[in-house]
């Protein structure tokens, strides 16, 4: 593998990574966002930095440093990190941010004060967030996609459909519902899926996990 590596597997190609959670403002001293590490996304910016590739990682807020040799742009909500995506020039574009599904309707100006005691629940309007990858797929220079899929069922099945309806070149399926691996931990296993094929790649630390994941990307683009 390393030796791959060392021969710069994506040497002159431009690589984009989303990577971490997304914070959606309710007003100035709340969000919503999710537990995403972002770890899987910086070892895949590192182990492509290690392949040659210039790299650039739009990032939410993490506590990690950023990986040598990679340009990290840093971003807070979805909005923010889409509009960074299309600034970005990427022959390979890698979406591994966990983006906040939905954001509040409006973000209010003051700090929300809580109600009187006789009204015991209060709502908050959502609406959707643009998906990133999927905008990104469907611009005119489309690089090569690759996007995650989250599950807790169904996965292949699940991850398939990403596949198909936001046009991507392949998906990386992880499974959410196990404690030992996934969103917050320092190991990972994963399906890998494209149009023809899976595969499923055992447990191992999401270093070794970037690095065989980008040479699988990288045959795949060529
Ligand atoms: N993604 C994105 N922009 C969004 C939501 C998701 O770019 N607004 C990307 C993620 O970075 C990931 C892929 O889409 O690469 C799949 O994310 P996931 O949350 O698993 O899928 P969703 O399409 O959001 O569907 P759902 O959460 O309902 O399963
Ligand atoms: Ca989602």
């Amino acid at each position: 593998l390393s030796e791959c590596f060392s021969s710069g597997l994506l040497s002159g190609l431009d690589v984009v990574i989303t990577a971490g959670p997304t914070r959606e403002a309710i007003d100035p001293v709340r969000y919503i966002s999710n537990h995403s590490s972002g770890k899987m996304g910086y070892a895949l910016a590192q182990a492509c930095a290690e392949a040659g590739a210039r790299t650039r990682l739009i990032s939410g807020p993490t506590r990690l440093s950023c990986p040598a040799n990679v340009e990290r742009i840093d971003v807070v909500s979805a909005q923010d990190m889409l509009e960074a995506a299309l600034a970005c020039k990427a022959d390979i574009f890698i979406g591994a941010a966990a983006v906040a599904d939905y954001r509040p309707e409006t973000i209010a100006a003051q700090k929300i004060k809580k109600q009187g005691s006789d009204s015991a629940s209060t709502t908050l309007t959502l609406v959707q967030n643009p998906d990133i990858i999927a905008t990104i797929a469907a611009g005119t220079h489309k690089p090569f996609m690759v996007g995650f899929a989250a599950e807790t069922e169904n996965i292949v099945d699940y991850a398939r459909n990403k596949l198909i309806k936001k046009r991507l070149d392949l998906v990386i399926a992880n499974d959410v519902s196990r404690h030992d691996i996934g969103f917050n931990s320092d190991d990972n296993a994963v399906t890998l899926i494209s149009a023809a094929s899976e595969e499923y790649l055992e447990p191992r630390s999401k270093y070794q996990l970037a690095l065989e994941l980008v040479r699988r990307i990288a045959i795949a683009y060529r």
